[in-house]
């Protein structure tokens, strides 16, 4: 039966594994999905030795996303243009191929639960350039988003974002960012704050069109702050936790030969 793990440090809260194994039960295929706690000085040895292990691929997450990259044979335009992978596909030939679903899992998830968003029906505005914001950059930019703006705390690191991915990105002040929303279609939490135990996302919604498109990387709790802000001036608010779900599809079919279907029993089974 094909293997597959997630790696991470520390990946005890991980719902991957979760996740997978109830799609693998559900569609009755053999198959495992386990946690792989690797410590970063391990990396290049874990991954020269899974493939002889049995495993198929992998699912990479904090702190490795990046270093993987150095790590792989062959990695999707996507990835290396986001900088970080998310999937791993062993070959037979033992090469390693990386890729980067988050993008994919942040369009999917908008499109499945705000079915009207268009893209280029207005400004998108995206709040953080972390890690996560890279991969929301990536796919707004693709799905076709005219103007896409962008505030961080660290102005340098949005515009280095800028710097990277191009002209159609409009960097905004921290301090701006209330003026960023005004006529925004389409409006993006990709910073940590709203997650439990943090400070919530503190952002004048005035200028926030109803009817514009809100959602937030944060799937812990699932209505942050900021959504519930917004909720209540109109806009349809998509939560974090389908981009999770989203991302994790592409690997699993292709380790385990089945499109696996993002429904609610996914959604409950990864909530836990
Ligand atoms: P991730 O991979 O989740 O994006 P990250 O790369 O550490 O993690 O990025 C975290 C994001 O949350 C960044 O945009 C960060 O802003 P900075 O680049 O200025 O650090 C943002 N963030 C975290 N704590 C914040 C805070 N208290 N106020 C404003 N932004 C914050």
């Amino acid at each position: 039966a094909p293997l597959v793990g997630v790696i991470g440090m520390p990946v005890t809260q991980s719902r991957s594994p979760r996740l997978h194994g109830h799609w693998l039960a559900r569609y009755g295929l053999p198959g495992h999905y386990v946690p792989l706690p690797v410590m970063p000085e391990h990396l290049a040895e874990v991954l020269r030795i899974l493939p002889r292990a049995g495993f198929v691929g992998a699912n990479v997450t904090i702190p490795h996303k990046e270093a993987v990259l150095t790590l792989a044979d062959t990695v999707t335009d996507r990835a290396a243009l986001i900088g970080a992978a998310n999937t791993l596909i062993f070959r037979p030939d033992g090469k390693i191929h990386a890729d980067n679903t988050d993008g994919y899992g942040f369009i999917a998830n908008l499109r499945q639960h705000a079915p009207d968003w268009q893209p280029d029906r207005g400004p998108a505005a995206l709040i953080g350039a972390g890690g996560a914001a890279r991969a929301v950059v990536a796919s707004l930019l693709d799905s076709g988003v005219r103007e896409l703006r962008i505030a961080n705390r660290t102005r340098l690191r949005a515009e280095q974002i800028r710097a990277e991915f191009g002209a159609r990105l409009v960097v905004y002040d921290w301090a701006q960012v209330g003026h960023m929303l005004e006529g925004a279609t389409t409006v993006v939490n990709a910073t940590s704050l709203g997650m439990e135990g943090k400070q919530p996302l503190r952002v004048p919604l005035d200028a926030l069109l109803p009817g514009a498109v809100v959602t937030d990387l944060v799937y812990t709790p699932l209505m942050t702050p900021f959504l519930a802000e917004a909720h209540a001036r109109g806009c349809q608010v998509v939560d974090g936790l389908g981009m999770l779900l989203h991302q994790a599809a592409p690997g699993f079919e292709r380790w385990f030969g089945q499109r696996p279907e993002v429904d609610d029993e996914a959604r409950r089974i990864a909530l836990g």
